[in-house]
């Protein structure tokens, strides 16, 4: 019935009108209101008020048409009420809190009007200098494209169709740098880089966005291998693509268009079927049809998939919004709640020395010092929609409440300002830790240095931070590290002095109740590592799931995979996180050692909470293929699951591998599952253990068209 209700539609639309349903354009210039209503405009963004949405409404209502407008907004963690950073829920381990929190930020952008979402992002990275790295999932393609699915599961309940981005490619540019180029051979793409976006489409995803960066030479704005072959063909997608931001005028800085009628041609014939404030598809696809360079049969195709998911998200049924509706609805006490909830599982304790957290209840006093522990803006971290910075419960204040509760005295002092160059206020902070018995300091990375275009060269905590926490360290108290940031901060002599750190990335607004939650023990912390943490920026590109090298690093033998000044091993690796309790695993089993075509690999264990405390813990499976016709990853992981475990209680486990999953591609898209041994490695982190070997039967080879 969609399908005949588009076609009915689409024969009733000149040209024009067909290319405004292309055109997407921003609140502000050069959209004119009118552009509205002479149907100049298929979708809006940056709309973030009733008022604005059902003015706009209005005006669709006077076009001849009477076309719905998608409204899309970059709503990636919270409108109102802000959620952690996409990377820091990725450290939840948990598609049930990704789905938790995408469909809070879509309830409360959807009251508004806003009915689409310039996310989720998922761009997998092996490199931490790339600030984008905050807005994906980290470094996992099985990781990714679980949570992928999660978000867009979550974003649909709560009223936004998704445009998965930025396909792709996007986070791997060299040396780290926004926008700049990447080279990925054809084989890694399928294998690491493109299911985070599969799963995009196959949970549902309404849009895409293409990627600014080139792809092996060619621009993804203009990439028909990326935008048809795979997109469209391989994966039967038939929802539409968005261009980012001028990305089609950018083609031009590209060098693979003379002009902006030539770049606006490139990309329609590549598969990009809307224009975002490029204005490029409006002013020149008209002409370009009729001078037949263009045929109209694909403008007509776009048009075709940009009104399929207007009709499959009711947009033509939909009342328009009621213009009385307000973002400062929020945050309410439930969307707070489930801010908190959604936070304190994000928190990774990378160490925890002398079991210096949870603080202990003998202490009568804390020292809260450091920049961000009273940083409501920085708290929210970029991209934070419509957050307003006043909603924010600062680290500071979290403290301060549930100390009070305690008969606990606190103490504040920042110590230095929020970049931590000039540390005249360090004496005071100082004497605050000595008249305290115990510190929490709050450091790490200023929002400003996260984010798009917020590439960095080095990762070190930034300033003078290593100074003051040395001095801090000096006093001789009980210090835990709380760090705020979009990537791993390189620690330096850090990680030795200071006994406890807990990394916290952007919480957000109930930033304060989360982190109080989880040093004074009332939660443990059960966050890990969505990605390889670095010892040094020179490390990176740094991840677990590498190649095997012809010579693996070996203690005094200069001749082996090493670094001359400093050790090759990452400081934490993927998965990595401690809690207050401890697990013990026993028990693994295979269920069946033998992999026919079809058949699953199960494997069970036996995990216990061996502690005192209650917590969760996220269980791990890694495989590998010893021996194949190509080298493969030295361990991959292909499922986890995320349990809670009061103290001394057990449970069984049992995650399930298909064997059509333990493969991997060619070039063009082939997918080959060989046959033979397959090792198995079941625990906390990307350090599990090896519990044992399956074999796989049969050899199974499967065309790129066949894979759906
Ligand atoms: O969604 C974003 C994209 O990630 C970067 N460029 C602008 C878009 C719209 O705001």
């Amino acid at each position: 019935a969609i399908e005949r209700r588009v076609n009915e539609l689409l024969g009733r639309m000149t040209l024009e009108e067909k290319v405004g349903q292309l055109n997407l354009v921003s609140h502000g210039p050069p959209l004119r209101w009118e552009d509205i209503s002479e149907g100049k405009a298929g979708a809006v963004l940056n709309f973030n008020s009733a008022q604005d949405v059902a003015r706009a409404q209005a005006l669709v209502r006077e076009s001849r048409l009477k076309i719905p407008l998608l409204f899309g907004l970059d709503v990636l963690h919270g409108f109102r009420t802000q959620f952690p950073l996409p990377l820091g829920e990725a450290a939840a381990f948990s598609p049930r809190v990704s789905r938790l929190a995408s469909e809070w930020a879509a309830k409360e952008a959807s009251h508004v009007g806003v009915n689409w979402t310039f996310a989720p992002m998922a761009d997998l990275s092996r490199d931490s200098r790339w600030g984008r790295i905050v807005e994906g999932f980290g470094e996992d393609p099985t990781l990714g494209a679980a949570l992928t699915a999660a978000r867009v599961e979550g974003f649909r309940k709560g009223g936004l169709a998704a445009a998965a981005k930025h396909f792709a490619g996007y986070g791997a540019p060299q040396g780290g740098r926004d926008y700049d180029t990447t080279y990925i051979p054809r084989a890694e793409m399928y294998d690491t880089y493109l299911p985070p976006f599969r799963a995009a489409v196959e949970a549902g995803t309404a849009s895409f966005m293409a990627a600014f960066n080139a792809l092996n030479g060619e621009p993804s704005t203009a990439n028909p291998w990326l935008l048809t072959d795979v997109l469209r063909t391989q994966w039967g997608f038939d929802g539409f693509v968005t261009s980012d931001w001028v990305g089609i005028g950018e083609l031009v800085n590209h060098g693979i268009a003379a002009d902006g009628a030539e770049a606006a041609r490139k990309a329609i014939l590549a598969g990009v079927d809307m224009d975002m404030m490029g204005q490029l598809y409006i002013n020149h696809l008209p002409d370009e049809v009729r001078a037949g360079r263009v045929p109209e049969s694909v403008i007509d195709e776009s048009v075709r998939r940009v009104l399929r998911t207007k009709f499959r998200l009711g947009l033509f049924d939909r009342p328009d919004v009621d213009s009385s509706h307000q973002d400062s609805e929020f945050p309410s006490p439930e969307s707070r709640q489930a801010a908190r909830e959604v936070a304190r599982e994000t928190f990774v304790l990378l160490q925890n020395r002398d079991d210096v957290l949870p603080i202990p209840s003998k202490v009568r006093s804390i020292a809260v010092v450091g920049p961000l522990a009273d940083a409501p803006q920085d708290q929210m971290g970029p991209h934070a929609a419509r957050g307003h910075k006043e909603d924010s419960v600062t680290i500071l204040e979290g403290v301060r409440r549930r100390a009070q509760n305690a008969g606990i005295a606190v103490r504040h002092a920042p110590a230095c300002d929020l970049f931590c160059r000039n540390t005249d206020a360090l004496p005071a902070a100082i004497e605050a830790a000595r008249q305290s018995d115990f510190v929490i300091a709050v450091f790490g990375e200023p929002q400003e240095l996260s984010g798009e275009a917020a590439s960095r060269a080095r990762m070190d905590l930034n300033g003078k931070q290593i100074e003051v926490l040395e001095e801090l360290a000096k006093t001789g108290k009980p210090v835990a590290l709380v760090i705020m940031g979009g990537r791993p901060q390189v620690l330096g002599p850090v990680a030795d002095r200071i006994p406890s750190i807990l990394m916290a990335w952007y919480p957000g607004t109930e930033a304060g109740p989360a982190v109080a939650d989880v040093l004074f023990g009332d939660v443990s912390p059960s966050g890990k590592l969505p990605l390889t943490w670095p010892r040094a920026t020179g490390q990176l590109p740094l991840y677990y799931n590498r190649l095997p090298t012809g010579r693996p690093t070996l203690a005094n033998n200069r001749f082996t995979l090493h670094y001359i000044d400093e050790n090759v091993a990452p400081l934490y690796p993927f998965g990595w996180g401690l809690s207050y309790t401890h697990f013990a695993y026993s028990d693994a089993r295979i269920a069946s050692r033998q992999l026919d075509e079809g058949q699953v690999l199960e494997v069970s264990v036996t995990v216990k909470n061996a502690g005192a405390r209650d917590g969760q813990e996220v269980v791990q499976l890694y495989t590998r293929d010893p021996v194949a016709s190509r080298s493969r990853p030295l361990r991959e992981l292909k499922a986890f699951e995320k349990i809670a475990l009061k103290p001394g209680e057990t449970k069984q486990v049992t995650l399930r591998v298909p064997v059509e999953s333990l493969g991997f591609h060619f070039d063009d898209g082939t997918y080959l599952v060989e046959a033979g041994a397959i090792q198995v490695f079941v625990g906390g982190s990307s350090l599990a253990d090896q519990v044992g070997e399956a074999e796989i039967l049969k050899t199974l080879r499967i065309p790129p068209l066949e894979r759906r």
